[in-house]
């Protein structure tokens, strides 16, 4: 598995889990557990959740999955913003720790930027670093100027990664945050990287993918994991879909295959307003 390099050096796999979805009350909880236990065996060993998802179920999902491997894992959750204050954070990372059955999240975002100031959230999150509560912290959905804020408070320039909406369809960070992102070597994390499913049908992928028998979603992650600097977190909870998506990190698009995706796909020509799922 290719992997990419957080600020620090520490190397994390390109292609991870998303369990956004999971963990809901009637939902299909041993299917999704077995997809994510297939993903980890297949090397996809970095797992996306968040204190949001199913009100907690996910991370408790993700106990499961991780139960009797935890050290092969590098666990990603993320704080609500209603809950990002210094004490706060302490208290919901406490939460989240209890339901994933582990006394360590490796890395651990601010979910989206919210009312309390920033500059308390990262004193929190430097409080559970020394605590060896958490391994690195980040944020998700902060543009640039919401970035030029977090880098220019003390510490802020610990930030380990920005979660943002990333895909084919969906390239507006390349305009000046993707860069910006990648000057600091701060990697992006690519979430939604299949539009939750609604790439799929476009035409030009399908077309692409029919003609290296791969499939739309193959393609549509392999265009993604083309940039070093970029992590992509699909969510499968269907066993199939999760191998199937493993197939994207063994894939080099071609020239030609680019080329065809940037025309119907094309990049931003100005600034567009951060985009959010
Ligand atoms: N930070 C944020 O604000 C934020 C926001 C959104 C998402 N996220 C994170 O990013 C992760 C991924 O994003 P997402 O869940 O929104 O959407 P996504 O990964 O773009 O798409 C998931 C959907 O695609 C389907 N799928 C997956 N692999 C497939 C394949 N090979 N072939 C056909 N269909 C496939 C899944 O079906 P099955 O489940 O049935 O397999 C599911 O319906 C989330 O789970 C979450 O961890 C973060």
């Amino acid at each position: 598995m290719r992997s990419v390099t957080l600020p620090g050096g520490e190397r994390v796999p390109a292609l991870g889990l998303g369990t956004w979805m999971m963990g809901e009350r009637g939902g299909h909880e041993p299917e999704s557990v077995a997809a994510l236990k297939r993903g980890i065996d297949l090397g996809m060993t970095l797992i996306d959740t968040a204190e949001m998802y199913g009100d907690g179920g996910a991370e408790e999902l993700v106990g499961q999955a991780i139960a009797g491997q935890r050290d092969r894992v590098f666990i990603v959750s993320k704080v609500l913003p209603s809950n990002a204050s210094r004490t706060g954070v302490a208290a919901a990372c406490e939460r989240s720790l209890k339901r994933l059955g582990t006394d360590c999240i490796d890395l651990y975002l601010l979910h989206w930027r919210g009312g309390i100031p920033l500059h308390e959230t990262v004193a929190g999150f430097a409080d559970l670093r020394r605590a060896g509560k958490i391994r690195h912290w980040g944020v998700s959905n902060l543009d640039l100027d919401e970035m030029n804020a977090l880098w220019a408070i003390s510490g802020g320039e610990n930030c380990a990664a920005n979660q943002l909406l990333y895909n084919l369809g969906r390239g507006g960070i390349e305009w000046d945050l993707r860069p910006a992102l990648s000057m600091r070597g701060v990697p992006v994390m690519a979430y939604s990287p299949l539009e939750q499913g609604r790439l799929l049908g476009n035409r030009t992928l399908k077309q692409v993918a029919a003609a290296r028998g791969a499939t739309p979603a193959q393609v549509a992650l392999a265009w993604l994991l083309q940039w070093p600097d970029v992590i992509v977190i699909p969510k499968a909870a269907n066993l199939a879909h999760a191998v199937d998506n493993r197939g994207a990190a063994d894939m080099a698009l071609t020239p030609a295959e680019l080329e065809a995706l940037e025309r119907a796909f094309p990049p931003p020509r100005r600034k567009m307003p951060l985009a959010m799922l």
